[in-house]
């Protein structure tokens, strides 16, 4: 089985890839960092436990992640379209549940070889781990990363894309003190395209022998209802975070290419741009911290088999 640890921003699309990484046979999750982003902290600690319970996972340690981004600024959340708790109508209001504090996730990977990071939120606990820990993100052999933008418009600004523009110091942090080649970036390019459709959603509500389906049915329905108020036309939604946790457990679904990723953090237009060389003749410094993986295509068909295989199964 494949380590992973997550760090989450539990939001609708972070619910879907946690839902699918619980099931999914060939990963254990170690444990699963919550921080600001697309709700609270606060919020999105819930939501992780409320996801635990109502898959019988709640022996998975949730840890307590970043409240701001490093620049302190206070954060924007997203309640139009993940809803007021970030799991769309669902209400989590629930009983009192423990949170690690956030030393507790260099524990685990003191304790744990071989462990793929999978961030699908704001960068900013992962950027607090190289300022404090360096040596031990060392000990991280894969990191997969949600964010950014190539050469495509962005979500939350023309140029940017919301987990990098939120808090782009954390993230030019995080891509610059990872080693070469260590860091997979999801960028919009292909999580835009990987849709899940409303009629793939039905046949697994249909074929769920579990509550997961009607769970799934109902986190999606308002986020879906958010993405047609800007297209009468869609027949489904994106969700960014299933495709970065999908590429973990199935990666020959994905073409990807290695570049020099920038991280623009000092410009008030277009903060949270990524950059990087797309020549037909790129220069690549194949031995800076910012070689990166970007994931560039994916099999958009395949991709939502294998998410209703894992969940049907
Ligand atoms: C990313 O931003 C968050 O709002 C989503 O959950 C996803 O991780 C998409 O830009
Ligand atoms: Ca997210």
């Amino acid at each position: 089985k494949k380590k992973v640890v997550i760090f989450t921003d539990t939001g609708v699309d972070d619910a879907f890839a946690l839902i699918y990484a619980l099931k999914h046979p060939n990963l254990n999750v170690l444990a699963i960092l919550a921080g600001y982003g697309n709700v609270s902290k606060e919020k999105a600690t819930r939501n992780v436990y409320y996801l635990l319970k109502e898959t019988n996972n709640t022996d998975i340690p949730i840890i307590s992640g970043a409240s701001k981004s490093l620049a302190g600024d206070s954060p924007t959340f997203y309640e139009e379209i993940h809803g007021y708790s970030g799991l769309g109508e669902i209400e989590t209001e629930i009983e009192k549940f423990s949170v690690l504090n956030f030393d507790q996730f260099y524990t685990i990977l003191d304790e744990n070889k071989d462990v793929t990071l999978v961030n699908l939120g704001r960068l900013t606990s992962l950027a607090m781990t190289y300022i404090t820990a360096p040596d031990i993100m060392n000990k991280i052999s894969d990191l997969v990363i949600m964010g950014g933008a190539f050469l495509v418009p962005g979500n939350v600004t023309p140029y940017a894309e919301a987990n990098f523009y939120a808090d782009p110091t954390a993230a030019s942090v995080v891509i610059n003190n990872s080693s070469p080649e260590n860091v997979t970036l999801v960028p919009l390019n292909i999580t835009e395209k990987a849709i899940l459709t409303t009629d793939v959603l039905d046949t697994i509500v249909q074929q769920s022998v579990t509550k997961l389906g009607s769970l799934l049915e109902e986190l999606f329905r308002p986020y879906f209802k958010f993405y047609q108020k800007k297209n009468t036309n869609l027949k489904g939604a994106p969700l960014h975070d299933l495709t970065a946790m999908i590429y973990v457990s199935n990666p020959s679904l994905f073409k990807s290419l290695f570049r020099n990723v920038t991280v623009v953090d000092d410009s008030y237009f277009a903060s949270g741009l990524t950059i990087a060389d797309f020549r037909s003749n790129p220069t690549l410094q194949k031995n800076s911290n910012n070689y990166c993986r970007i994931l560039l295509q994916v099999d958009e068909k395949r991709l939502m088999e294998e998410f209703k295989r894992i969940i049907i199964g």
